[in-house]
């Protein structure tokens, strides 16, 4: 009788507490982080989950005064995984955002399901072209960049250098096939010629029998598309098969990023093209780079500011709906409208929610990425087939 009275108490006053309680605090925004944390794109996903943290740290772990959880799914870059992976945040978890992610074959079945389930989606890397061309949405946005972006730089930076003929080396899915595109259509409209496009699967690095056709070909330059481990094994091959001295090897940027200390002298003095680079030298990215190689022990690369981004992004979305979700249209209008302070400079996003961006030529000086020029100003995806 008496346990029964005390209960009845203590139930009347937490009925009492309740509704100061919710009144105080917002409930928890639950963002979805999927990114590679196994496999030849590893350090990738981690860096862009560094990036990300860093960000909401620096806001007190509370965005739109909401506090942040998260929940976390390896995709290993398995495209055919993608769907189960994606639906196991929005489904189970009931996330408010999904984050991620590296690989262009995966973003694109996030991007799917986000459109099919209307969750926001901010993609921090994976480029394919199709997410911010025919599968745009209101509530899909990118940090990063487009895959023939970077691409069509270094095909200015080749034909303004009057190089005549390359071969293109690659692996065979949207990344690869998007970024050598790229390359071929500024590179020929600039009057050189593509002779020869090669391709592996992803993400195999058994790279002998191509090199071997690269020097029978001997074309003027090479480029290439190959990121994380992959990029890595390729750098040193390339040299160790004697190539580096005779035929130049020019890359998207992602050839030389996060990968240099595993290269070693194999980068030196490669050209690439990317929208981040070492020695900006500007105050917002000194700022970064100190507190991101203070929390975390490591330089940051292009995939940390990508994730430092992707955190921004939200964080102004959010602000402009007071932290509810749920108003789309709000949300996408407040990033249309912004400009982005990134520490690789400031971008906003086009029509179809892809940053507008300068790509800088680098060169590997060391074990960095030295800025050299910009290859490209203000370059904007042409966003081909998106209807919004
Ligand atoms: C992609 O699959 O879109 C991709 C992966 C790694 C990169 C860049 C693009 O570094």
């Amino acid at each position: 009788m008496k346990l029964l009275r005390r209960t009845a108490l203590a139930l009347a006053a937490t009925a009492l507490a309740a509704p100061l309680a919710l009144a105080q605090s917002a409930p928890k925004l639950k963002v979805g982080l999927m990114l590679p944390y196994t496999g030849t794109y590893a350090a990738l996903g981690n860096a862009i989950e560094n990036g990300f943290r860093l960000y909401i740290d620096q806001q007190g772990g509370k965005l739109a005064g909401r506090e942040i959880e998260y929940f976390k799914v390896d995709d290993e870059s398995a495209p055919p995984k993608a769907t189960d992976n994606v639906n196991k945040l929005i489904k189970r978890d009931h996330v408010d955002v999904l984050i991620g992610t590296v690989h262009s074959g995966v973003a694109m079945a996030m991007a799917k399901a986000a459109k099919d389930s209307g969750t926001l989606l901010i993609v921090p890397n994976g480029g394919a072209d199709a997410i911010t061309g025919p599968m745009c949405a209101t509530n899909i946005f990118r940090s990063s960049f487009s895959n023939s972006q970077p691409g069509y730089a270094m095909g200015e930076v080749a034909a303004k250098k009057k190089l005549k003929t390359a071969v293109t080396i690659t692996w065979k899915y949207a990344a690869g096939d998007e970024s050598v595109q790229g390359f071929k259509e500024a590179f020929e409209k600039g009057g050189g010629k593509v002779v020869k496009e090669l391709t592996l699967p992803f993400p195999n690095v058994e790279f002998q029998a191509l090199l071997t056709e690269i020097a029978a070909l001997k074309p003027d330059v090479v480029y290439t598309f190959f990121a994380g481990g992959g990029a890595v094994k390729f750098v040193k091959d390339y040299a160790a098969a004697g190539l580096k001295k005779s035929i130049p090897l020019y890359g998207a940027g992602f050839l030389t990023d996060g990968t240099l200390d595993a290269q070693g002298d194999a980068a030196d003095g490669l050209l690439t093209t990317l929208h981040y680079g070492d020695e900006l030298n500007t105050k917002r990215d000194t700022e970064f780079r100190l507190a991101y190689a203070k929390t975390f022990k490591l330089q940051p690369d292009v995939y940390a500011v990508q994730g430092y981004d992707a955190a921004q992004m939200l964080a102004i979305g959010l602000n402009a709906v007071k932290g509810d979700v749920s108003q789309k249209a709000a949300f996408a209008a407040a990033l249309e409208k912004a400009k982005i302070d990134s520490p690789r400079g400031t971008f906003t996003l086009s029509r179809s929610h892809n940053p507008v961006q300068d790509f800088y030529l680098r060169q590997v000086v060391g074990k960095e990425n030295k800025v050299i020029g910009i290859a490209s100003k203000a370059l904007a995806d042409p966003a081909r087939g998106c209807r919004m």
